[in-house]
């Protein structure tokens, strides 16, 4: 929430120095500007942890108590109030996309696609991921960040017949015939946190 204690600094400095303007005129040439311009950085970074924790302990304790079945409905980011709340406190749209998507309502937007394979083509060249924040073309800003898979998505993003047992993989196709999720290893990128702010 670190943006909303900026804002409220700053709108506190400009009510002060409006209110004594007059006093103030000939030092305010001495005061450094006040930015009121969002950290989009820190600000993708704290609602992806948010989510990212919530839904990582959320699926864990399901699959502790009832196993794949019992979690899959879990990995849709609609279960979850959180992504709501955060969705109107940063007025921002918090959603998750893939190349190869699970549920077709996730597939890739052009843009999302160019940061998909652009982060596609740096793990095949070896580098780091690191997050982005982009200006789109309406001036709005974005915020992207990889997701890698750990040996706990397996259980569901894996090899059937391996990682992923075939009786759950049934289970998974049955509520999504058009998956493209699977095949993935541990520490594969699977996608990217896309977060598109509003102002
Ligand atoms: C219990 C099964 C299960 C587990 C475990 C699981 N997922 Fe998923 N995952 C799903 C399902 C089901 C969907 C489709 C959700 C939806 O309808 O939006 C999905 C969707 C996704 C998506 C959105 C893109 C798409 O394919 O539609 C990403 C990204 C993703 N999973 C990453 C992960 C990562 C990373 C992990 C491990 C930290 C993980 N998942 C663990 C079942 C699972």
């Amino acid at each position: 929430m670190k943006y909303f204690q900026l804002l409220l600094l700053s709108t506190l400095v400009l009510l002060v120095n409006s209110s004594c303007k007059d006093q103030q005129a000939s030092r305010q040439e001495d005061q450094a500007p006040v930015s009121t311009e969002p950290d989009y950085m820190s600000q993708g970074k704290e609602i992806a942890a948010r989510t990212f924790g919530v839904l990582s302990s959320t699926l864990q304790q399901a699959m502790n108590k009832d196993g794949v079945p019992g979690a899959i409905d879990l990995c849709n980011l609609k279960a979850y109030p959180l992504v709501d709340s955060l969705s109107g406190a940063f007025d921002a749209r918090i959603r998750r996309t893939s190349l190869k998507t699970r549920n077709p309502n996730n597939n890739p937007t052009m843009q999302e696609t160019r940061i998909l394979d652009r982060y596609q083509e740096t793990v095949q060249n070896g580098g780091e991921l690191q997050p982005l924040v982009v200006t789109l073309e309406d001036e709005r800003h974005a915020f992207y960040a990889p997701i890698r898979v750990n040996a706990f998505c397996l259980k569901c993003h894996g090899v059937v017949g391996e990682s992923l047992d075939e009786g759950h993989y049934a289970l998974i196709r049955e509520r999504y015939p058009n998956d493209k999720a699977i095949d993935y290893a541990d520490g594969d990128l699977r996608g990217i946190w896309s977060i598109e702010f509003e102002n």
